[in-house]
């Protein structure tokens, strides 16, 4: 069975189009239904666009609240029959709405190796520490900060003081092992 999922980014959505990639490639067998991303503009939506893929642009300022934004959400993952949620650079926390409606069923991946570096700009922490070793972490989300079940991490030895290549091999692992993660999970 194919599995049906929405990916929600705000960025350069290079981690959809890994996952595009991997589903085009028959490694991961999923169908991506929708792009939601809360920076309408996002580069991310040209890539969609190529794709032929529905996008969502929805500025959550002009929604009441943070629930009227995610219930807007909802509807329309709904109206598409998302079955699982993944956060590819999305760069806000999930709320009860969300969380409610996709229980268990919203997965993120963060470049670094939690609980180290939460939150924003992981790399430049981990780098700003002087950590020799940083990586990536796929995880369910909860309503905290990166807090979420542990589900898959990878390590990435540091370039020392250099940011841009540490950034790429961090990238490079997220591209492979996201949909791996992602294709063992939709399996079980
Ligand atoms: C990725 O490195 C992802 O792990 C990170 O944003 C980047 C998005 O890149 N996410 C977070 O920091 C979430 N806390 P992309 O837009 O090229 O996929």
């Amino acid at each position: 069975m194919t599995t049906k999922i929405a990916v929600f980014a705000s960025g350069s959505g290079s981690n959809f189009q890994a996952l595009a990639e991997s589903i085009a490639n028959g490694k991961l067998n999923a169908e991506i239904g929708l792009v939601v991303t809360d920076k309408p503009g996002a580069y991310v939506v040209k890539r969609a666009q190529s794709l032929n893929i529905p996008v969502a642009e929805l500025a959550p300022k002009s929604f009441e609240d943070k629930a009227a934004y995610e219930a807007k959400i909802v509807e329309l993952l709904k109206e598409k029959e998302i079955e699982w949620v993944i956060l590819a650079g999305y760069m806000r926390l999930i709320g009860e709405t969300l969380l409610t409606a996709y229980e268990n069923r919203i997965i993120n991946i963060h470049p670094s190796l939690l609980p180290s570096f939460p939150g924003k700009d992981a790399i430049g922490q981990a780098m700003e520490h002087g950590v020799k070793i940083t990586g990536v972490t796929v995880h369910y989300v909860d309503a905290g900060m990166d807090t979420g079940k542990i589900i898959a991490q990878g390590a990435v030895d540091v370039v020392e003081g250099d940011r841009e290549a540490t950034e790429n091999r961090i990238h490079k692992l997220e591209h492979k092992l996201y949909s791996k993660t992602l294709q063992q999970l939709f399996k079980s």
